[in-house]
């Protein structure tokens, strides 16, 4: 019989830095879904991989000083880059792709060129906002404190010629699909999107840019290159093949569940949908819409400078016990509170007193006892039905959880059935049993059953802890066909005259206080170290022609007055006088090296043709020009200022 067939995805996420625990979180919950799946006897295809165009990255490669392409390729391909943490998590993908790979190029130019054929792409002019970190657009209207809705950070002006999508068009498609449709999970996400966003009206999605060059060009207009949301989500059908012939299985897969964050929902659950229509191809399955891992209540971001390191988690506490970790502790649906001490104390309760205490207990017994192999002669007893009852059933319950994308349900369950066989050790007292000899065939029936239950709930965790799986099978002897999904719903699979090898402890325990201390300075050594280092070799920027520079107009200005904004700590607004007998506003995030006082009269320079920007909710109308360096590590800055005796006005040149 033909197997059923199974397609994941994780988002592909942006190399503009290392990834961190967050992403990590996301990939494992996949991977667990992923080997869940082919744990019970799918056919699966699990996909991740990396975004890695766009503003955001070009930006970033020109602060580092290489190409974009350099610049992703470290980040992907480097020491610890991405491909390199996948590894080390133990993520079973199939494919990995990235949006610079030849293939998903042009089938993302297809992808534009059919959607363009079919009427649904048109050519227009877009002027609005733009926030780089999201790659997402925005109008006056949907900013918050005039900034980006769903980050907070600044935004910018955006004003070129551009293609439209026509989204509005697929509106009521959409919310039919959302509202009467189990397409987006969880269902308390559907509310917020048509809310949000299907309610106020779908307007048409700018899905080209011509204002910076790391795209996909529009192969008809070159000019331009495609959006990045509209070049990433294409990623889901590109890398089966779709436009192209580097993969020939879209039609085996397609369509499938995409996992995403919940910050991207919108994307996947309105654009992407709506990309398919006008293709005229399946919907995705599903899109799951997973929580956030917080720290102290907030996102992590690496801007915040509060994200946290997978690969010292992993490295110092095992692959294992950090996948156990995410999955047990968090719900997948809602946000959790990442924290070190939930971290130690999640290892030691559950992995190192519960799980790992039940097999070195009954494996060392059955050393002492059986010598390491249990006689064929066996008692049974009454009060053996509860827990073989229990853990008979548990791959029902479990896989009710499983199927739901509730991991941590589901090991839930497992470790029910974990407790309950340390509490049958201590109800049926082996070291009594042991002391008499006409006993010795109740004692082994004892640990036969706690073989057995540890079989069934290593069987049900193999897609959480698949390598200290592997470890218990061996310890308790089990293989083959006593370790797949069948065998997890049976009990009585190991023959009764199994044999065991007592091995390491798997999940030692951890002295929390101690433990906790050294955590915390190894990470904040390793954060300061990461710190990007402002003073790397003295580098000069890339060349502009002498045009390009002389259309910056830089004046000297006087300061009539300074004042801190409220509520922010780097602020200070600044009224200029700047020559036109007009005052000008200026927001300067420089509070941390002045005091507003100190500034007052001072002659100082300013490029004063910039858009206007807003900051928090006020209107800045240039940049002071200041000298920056670092010394010692710490960030220094002076504001130009020249002689008092040069009027206001005076153009720099
Ligand atoms: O959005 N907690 O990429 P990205 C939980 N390239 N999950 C988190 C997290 C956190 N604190 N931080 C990140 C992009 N994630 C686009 C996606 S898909 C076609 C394009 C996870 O690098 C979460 O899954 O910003 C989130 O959606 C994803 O990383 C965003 O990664
Ligand atoms: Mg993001």
């Amino acid at each position: 019989m033909e197997k059923e067939k199974f397609y994941i995805t994780t988002p592909i996420y942006y190399p503009s830095d290392k990834l961190h625990i967050g992403h990590t979180y996301c990939t494992v919950a996949t991977d667990a879904i992923a080997r869940y799946k082919r744990l019970h006897g799918f056919d699966v295809m699990f996909l991740t991989g990396t975004d890695e165009h766009g503003q955001k990255i070009e930006t970033k490669a020109k602060e580092a000083d290489v190409s974009p392409k350099e610049f992703v390729d470290r980040i992907v391909e480097g020491p610890r880059g991405v491909k390199d943490l996948w590894k080390l998590m133990n993520i079973s993908n199939d494919r990995f792709i990235r949006t610079t790979d030849d293939y998903h190029v042009k089938s993302t130019q297809y992808i534009f060129r059919k959607m363009y054929e079919n009427g649904d792409i048109y050519k227009g002019a877009y002027k609005g906002k733009y926030c780089t970190p999201c790659e997402s657009f925005w109008t006056e209207s949907q900013l918050k404190d005039g900034c980006c809705p769903d980050c907070g950070r600044p935004v910018t002006d955006a004003e070129e010629e551009a293609y439209f999508f026509r989204l509005s068009k697929y509106a009521d498609r959409i919310r039919t699909l959302l509202e009467d449709t189990d397409f987006l999970q969880p269902r308390s996400r559907v509310n917020e999107m048509v809310k949000n966003f299907i309610e106020p009206g779908l307007e048409d999605l700018c899905v080209s840019r011509t204002s910076f060059t790391w795209g996909i060009p529009v192969d008809f207009d070159p000019g331009h290159v495609v959006y990045v949301w509209v070049d990433a989500l294409s990623n889901y059908i590109t890398a089966l093949g779709y436009g192209n012939d580097r993969y020939d299985d879209y039609e085996k897969w397609w369509p499938g569940v995409n996992i995403v964050g919940k910050e991207i929902v919108r994307f996947h659950s309105i654009i992407w949908p709506a990309m398919l229509m006008s293709l005229g191809e399946p919907l995705p399955k599903q899109v799951y819409g997973h929580g956030w891992l917080l720290l102290d209540g907030g996102k992590m971001s690496k801007s915040k400078g509060n994200v946290v390191d997978p690969y010292l988690l992993a490295e110092r506490y095992g692959t294992d016990a950090l996948r156990f970790f995410l999955l047990r502790s968090f719900p997948f649906g809602q946000d959790g509170n990442f924290s070190n001490e939930l971290l130690i104390q999640c290892i030691n309760t559950d992995l190192a007193n519960d799980l790992g205490n039940l097999l070195s207990r009954t494996t060392a017994m059955v050393e002492k006892y059986f010598g390491g192999q249990l006689p064929a002669e066996q008692d049974a007893d009454g009060l053996d039905e509860e827990l073989i009852t229990l853990a008979t059933a548990l791959r029902d319950r479990y896989e009710v959880q499983m199927e739901k994308f509730q991991m941590q349900n589901g090991l839930e369950e497992i470790f029910k059935v974990v407790s309950r066989a340390n509490k049958y050790i201590d109800e049926t007292a082996p070291w009594i049993l042991a002391k008499d000899e006409a006993k010795k065939p109740r004692l082994a029936r004892v640990m036969y059953n706690l073989l057995e239950t540890l079989r069934i709930c290593a069987v049900l965790l193999l897609p959480f802890t698949p390598d200290s799986c592997t470890e218990i099978f061996s310890q308790i002897g089990a293989s083959g066909e006593e370790t797949n999904w069948d065998s997890a719903g049976k009990w009585g699979v190991l023959p009764a005259d199994t044999r065991v090898h007592k091995g390491e402890n798997i999940f030692p325990r951890i002295d929390v206080e101690k433990e906790l201390q050294e955590l915390d300075a190894v990470q904040e050594a390793a954060r300061k170290a990461s710190q990007p280092a402002l003073e790397l070799e003295p580098q000069l920027a890339e060349k502009v022609d002498f045009d390009t520079f002389c259309k910056s107009d830089f004046r000297v200005v006087k300061v009539k007055s300074c004042e801190a904004v409220k509520k922010s700590d780097k602020l200070l607004k600044f009224i200029l006088d700047d020559g036109t007998g007009t005052d000008r506003q200026i927001l300067s995030g420089i509070h941390k090296f002045y005091e507003p006082e100190e500034l007052v009269g001072k002659t100082l320079v300013a490029i004063v043709n910039l858009p206007p920007r807003k900051m928090m909710g006020q209107e800045s109308n240039g940049m002071l020009i200041s000298a920056v360096h670092t010394e010692k590590g710490e960030e220094k800055l002076n504001l130009l200022m020249v002689d008092d005796a040069i009027p206001a006005g005076a153009k720099l040149c």
